[in-house]
Order: C-alpha cells, then sequence, then structure tokens
C-alpha cells in the first residue's frame, strides 16, 4: 500500500466534515432520543468501524431531554471485509458482546451498511437471543450493492459509490483515525 503516515496524496477528496459528521450525529441522537424516551437501552457498537460513532452517539444521547432513563454501552467485532477493499461476503463474529441482550432495547451501532451482509447477520444473531426490541443506527449509507434487504431505523448520511475511509472506515486498518469522512484514491488500493 503506497500511504505516507500524513496520508498524503492519498484522499481524493473530502465527503463530510467532522462538523457535518457531528451535525449528523446529533440529529441521529434526536430521534432516538425521542423514540426510547424513558427507557433503558442498551448501544451495542459494531467494531472496529463503529468505534467512533458508537462513543459519539452515546455521549450525544446523554445531552438529550427526556431520552432514555440510562444507556448502556457495549461492543461487539465482527469482519467481513479482511483487509481488502470489497466486501468478502462471509461475515465472522470476532469478539461477542458482553452484556445480555435478552430483555432488553438493543440499538445496534454501524459506522456504514454496503451490501447488509453484517447488519443482517447481527441482527439475526441478536434476535435469537430475544430482546425487548432490536433497531439499527448506521451513520453512513452506501446503497448501491445491497445483497440483503435489512431495516435500518435510524440512518444518517449517503456517500458516493466509492471507497471510503475516516471517522472508523479503513483500508488495510489505516485511515480509521481521519476526523472527517473522504473517499480514496483508486491508485491506494490494490486489489480490485
Ligand atoms: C465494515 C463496516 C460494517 C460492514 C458493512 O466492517 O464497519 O461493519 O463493513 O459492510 P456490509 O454492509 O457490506 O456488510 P469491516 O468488515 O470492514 O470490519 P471493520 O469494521 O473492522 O473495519
Amino acid at each position: 500500500m503506497n500511504v505516507t503516515d500524513t496520508y498524503e496524496g492519498t484522499i481524493e477528496r473530502e465527503l463530510f466534515s467532522a462538523e457535518e459528521i457531528a451535525q449528523a450525529i446529533a440529529r441521529l441522537a434526536v430521534r432516538i432520543a425521542q423514540d426510547y424516551c424513558r427507557r433503558p437501552v442498551l448501544l451495542l457498537g459494531v467494531l472496529k468501524g463503529a468505534l467512533y460513532v458508537a462513543a459519539d452517539l452515546a455521549r450525544a444521547l446523554g445531552g438529550q431531554p427526556d431520552g432514555p432513563s440510562e444507556s448502556a454501552v457495549d461492543y461487539l467485532c465482527v469482519s467481513s471485509y479482511g483487509n481488502a477493499s470489497r466486501s468478502s461476503g462471509e461475515v465472522r463474529l470476532l469478539k461477542d458482546a458482553t452484556e445480555p441482550v435478552t430483555g432488553r432495547h438493543v440499538l445496534l451501532i454501524e459506522d456504514i451498511i454496503d451490501n447488509g451482509l453484517t447488519l443482517g447477520y447481527l441482527r439475526a444473531l441478536l434476535g435469537e437471543r430475544q430482546p425487548a426490541s432490536l433497531r439499527s443506527c448506521v451513520l453512513f449509507d452506501k446503497p448501491y450493492h445491497r445483497l440483503v434487504d435489512v431495516p435500518v431505523e435510524y440512518g444518517g448520511l449517503r456517500v458516493p459509490d466509492a471507497f471510503v475511509v475516516g471517522y472508523g472506515l479503513d483500508y488495510q486498518e489505516v485511515f480509521r483515525n481521519l476526523p472527517y469522512l473522504a473517499q480514496l484514491r483508486p491508485e491506494v488500493f490494490t486489489d480490485r
């Protein structure tokens, strides 16, 4: 991979600034707070991509008047892309949640939905554990290559049909810590 520590020359363009992402999360928090008003919710972030959105959404929810009565935060970890730029189509559970979900209001938090297999897999997995309710919040939506019709109750920003990185999204584990969402130059990834 031809990247430098400063990512110089690897970014095609910025798609959403840090401020635009923060605003989108604030909008999601308002909607979620209204729906979970005075009920406890278990926020389940999907690592690694959702490490930032789950943390930022949890804090934004805490600031909502008449929001959830309490917000527990947990993470699980799955992988479908490995180190490739295209999904392998095979979702693997690398680390399960530590919190029980049975009888609880569970909100899955994802950074992005693309073909939908990851979210479909997780909703089926967690649904078997009989939560009181199960919904999904996804910050970025790539609707162009959906393979399964999976519900997203709280959707954020639509992104172009391009390889995107930043704000949790990686290419070969790099770029996750960009504070904004960016389109990667095609010549950076070699496995297309
Ligand atoms: C990414 C992303 C979602 C999933 C969405 O995860 O974080 O979990 O792909 O893609 P899909 O809708 O096509 O299934 P990835 O497998 O790259 O792992 P990561 O979160 O550790 O980067």
